[in-house]
């Protein structure tokens, strides 16, 4: 018989009940805030068609990232990257019926093939909030707030985090007017510049001067450092150019959106900002911990003008957010922001049952099943011997109460109520034993 590793493979988790509790708590609160704002979960195909990521999310995801299944029929098919393409292939089949802005989240599992690092796996739950159908940067705003209700129902105040923005139109017209980049040639330079902060620095400027050999154009890209407003590039002159594309008069409104709605704190523009995947046309987005222990973002997101155009002649427009539950995780973990026991299982309120001898099984099974029709949780302590071992489990698995079942008990149809921490005990009917369960959760 061989025998094999108990180990799953490599980038995969095994989700123990306390490792699983603590996923389901970062997954919950997103759930709310999202129900919060109005938005409407939904789910899609683990599998899409590989094609459709190729056509619009990028190289990276495609040919390096994807799990590529063969199905019988000889299809490619991809297990989901990402959510974003099975969204728009869903929206385009009830876009003319539904109402606008259609606000939709999911919580799907993804599947990328990258190398396992700090927040990095192959198999991740990554939620997803995405609100189609108005142009207009309300919709961003409406995100940016969805992501600080989010956050504060964390713990995490806007001192932890930031969500940095920029924009793709801005970032272009920046290009070509301020930097001098050709036309043609914006899109290969935002790439160089999203992939700036995973290079080292010597290496991202031989980059640099090996596309651009002329020179001064090289010069002034590498030159681009940080700065603060959209509307001040560090340059000398502001060319009259750039301050009527339409890409900095969205921006520049969208900064003064942010802060007039009280984001200020904690959105801030970042001309760094670009996003790996294609299909980002307008703004883009980022959230990420000012602190140094979780490099990478721990969202990310944008506005998708034609992703719809691959599954439908009606143009329509979105943007949302991805957001891995394991970089949450990590991050709360950093701040200590994880409640104490959200790992453990929350027993204050349920029973455990305990028996004198074999002789209760049978009373034993009527008392959990009266006291569960009434919606109490209640375990039944299976090995029918020993009470103060059965008790020893019960306080172990952080039951508060207990009930010890004997032969008289059996006989009056009555249990003996102990509450674990105080010892105190008493004689209660199991005719009124979920009831008053009940009124004592209520204390508790
Ligand atoms: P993304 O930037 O590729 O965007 O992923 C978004 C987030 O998913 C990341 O910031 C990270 O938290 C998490 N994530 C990504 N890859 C991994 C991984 N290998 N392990 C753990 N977590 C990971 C998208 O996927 C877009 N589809 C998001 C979007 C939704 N854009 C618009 N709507």
């Amino acid at each position: 018989m061989p025998r094999f590793s108990p180990q799953p493979q490599k980038g995969f988790t095994d989700y123990f009940p306390d490792v699983l509790r603590v996923h389901r708590y970062v997954e919950e609160r997103l759930r709310r805030s999202a129900e919060l704002f109005g938005y409407e979960e939904y789910d899609g195909p683990i599998m899409e068609p590989l094609e459709i990521y190729a056509a619009k999310s990028g190289e990276e995801l495609v040919r390096e990232q994807a799990y590529v299944v063969k199905d019988k029929g000889g299809r490619e098919l991809a297990l989901r990257p990402e959510m974003t393409p099975s969204l728009a292939r869903m929206i385009a089949q009830v876009q003319k019926s539904a109402t606008r802005p259609i606000r939709w989240y999911s919580v799907p599992t993804c599947f990328r093939y990258e190398r396992p690092q700090r927040g990095r796996v192959r198999e991740f739950g990554q939620a997803n909030v995405d609100i189609l159908g108005p142009d207009s940067s309300d919709a961003e705003l409406e995100i940016f707030s969805l992501i600080r209700n989010f956050m504060e129902s964390l713990g995490a105040d806007g001192k932890l985090y930031r969500i940095r923005y920029s924009s793709r139109r801005y970032l272009d017209a920046l290009l070509e007017h301020v930097l001098g980049v050709p036309a043609d040639r914006t899109v290969e330079v935002r790439k160089m510049i999203d992939r700036r902060d995973k290079m080292e620095a010597a290496a991202f400027e031989k980059w640099v001067r090996e596309i651009f050999p002329e020179g001064a154009i090289a010069e002034r890209v590498l030159g681009l450092g940080p700065f603060a407003h959209p509307a001040a590039p560090p340059v000398a002159d502001v060319p009259a150019a750039f301050r009527e594309s339409a890409g900095y008069r969205e921006l520049v409104e969208f900064t003064g959106k942010v802060e007039a709605v009280g984001l200020g704190g904690v959105a801030v523009f970042d001309p760094t900002i670009v996003r790996g995947l294609d299909y980002y046309t307008g703004l883009v987005y980022e959230v990420h911990d000012v602190g140094t222990e979780n490099r990478r973002a721990l969202f990310g997101g944008g506005r998708y003008d034609n992703l719809l155009e691959l599954f439908s002649n009606e143009p329509m427009t979105g943007t949302g957010f991805g957001m891995g539950i394991l970089t949450v995780k990590l991050f709360l973990e950093t701040y200590g922001l994880l409640p104490a026991g959200v790992g453990k299982p929350d027993r204050a309120g349920a029973l455990y049952v305990a028996c004198a001898s074999a002789g209760e099984r049978e009373y034993a099974f009527e008392v959990a099943s009266a006291v569960r029709r009434d919606g109490i949780a209640c375990e039944v302590d299976l090995d029918f011997q020993k009470l103060g071992r059965q008790l020893g489990r019960a306080d172990g698995k952080g039951y508060a109460r207990v009930v010890i079942l004997g032969e008289a008990e059996a006989k009056a149809r009555t249990v003996m109520l102990k509450t674990l921490a105080t010892g105190q005990q008493e004689t209660v009917s199991l005719a009124d034993l979920p009831a008053k369960l009940k009124d004592e959760s209520r204390g508790l």
